[in-house]
């Protein structure tokens, strides 16, 4: 018999991670003997599930909310950009070390690129809403893929002073206010606050200063149309939804803990979007 790899994803609260979902999707259409659960884990056990990881048979799993940080500061980093981001969303193990990275990034320039294949983001003026942990990784990645120049608008503008700080001065901090300014030098704008959640207050801005070629891209993806994307798609825009980047996000963490690099197809949307509008297929 061939032993089954396990994973999991562990958070407090984590009854609602659509990550099971996701990868056992993968298991059932790659075939393969694995098992990936939810493990509820409270911040003050943190450390001690961390040593006994591998005694309890994971080759490796997800890290969420509230623990990102606090796993980063506990395991082996090797990758400079996930050491420059301070927190980890994936774990895996290189010989008996147990290493954290985070692939927040990689998905959100996965996703616009399987989307929108003609965009590209060497050379791009990129405008973020949000400074906070999902914009640091996807700061880094952009850069990494040649954006020219990336404006941050954030409430706290001390937050988006700190990522001209870590990043360079390719980022631009400004105030919130001050977003539509650059709306006009803007080939893709990303909403990464919280803004426009189900059950939060919506993102209101004003998209008319954005060119015809813009892509607007949301990261939240309850609801799947945000009020945002419902304004770009009113202006012909073309848009991209946060489930993409949840998607891609969790193929190099399945790579590394089932042997095989799965694709994303419409077959998973299907079955996340049917997930996060409460039906079944
Ligand atoms: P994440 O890891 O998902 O990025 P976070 O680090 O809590 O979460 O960041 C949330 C982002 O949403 C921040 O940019 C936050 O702005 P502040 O840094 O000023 O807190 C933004 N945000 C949340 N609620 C907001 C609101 N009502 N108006 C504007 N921005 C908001």
């Amino acid at each position: 018999m061939i032993a089954k790899r396990q994973a999991c994803v562990i958070g407090w609260p984590i009854d609602h991670s659509r990550s099971p979902l996701l990868h056992g999707f993968w298991l059932e259409k790659y075939g393969i003997p694995g098992r990936y659960d939810r493990i509820p884990v409270r911040p003050e056990d943190l450390s001690d599930f961390l040593h006994g990881f591998r005694a309890r048979g994971l080759v490796g799993g997800n890290v969420t909310l509230p623990h990102k940080e606090a796993v980063f500061r506990q395991v082996t980093v090797r990758d400079p950009l996930t050491a420059k981001l301070g927190a980890v969303n994936t774990l895996y193990f290189e010989d008996d070390t147990l290493c954290g990275t985070s692939t927040d990034g990689y998905g959100f320039v996965a996703s616009i690129e399987q989307e929108v294949p003609d965009f590209t983001f060497s050379g791009a003026r990129v405008t973020i809403l949000g400074a906070g942990g999902a914009s640091r990784s996807i700061i880094g990645v952009i850069l990494e893929a040649g954006a020219q120049k990336i404006s941050v608008a954030n409430r706290s503008l001390a937050r988006a002073e700190q990522l001209r700080s870590d990043f360079g001065p390719q980022v631009i901090p400004m105030e919130w206010g001050r977003a539509e300014d650059v709306l006009p030098g803007t080939d893709l704008l990303v909403n990464t606050t919280s803004l426009g959640m189900a059950g939060k207050a919506p993102l209101t801005i004003d998209l008319a200063g954005l060119p015809g070629h813009a892509v607007v891209s949301d990261i939240v993806y309850v609801p799947l149309t945000t009020p945002l994307l419902t304004a770009a798609r009113a202006r012909n825009l073309r848009t991209v939804d946060g489930l993409g980047m949840l998607m891609h996000q969790a193929v190099p963490g399945f790579e590394r803990w089932f042997g095989i690099r799965p694709e994303v197809t419409p077959e998973l949307r299907a079955l996340l979007e049917a997930d996060i509008e409460g039906r079944r297929l």
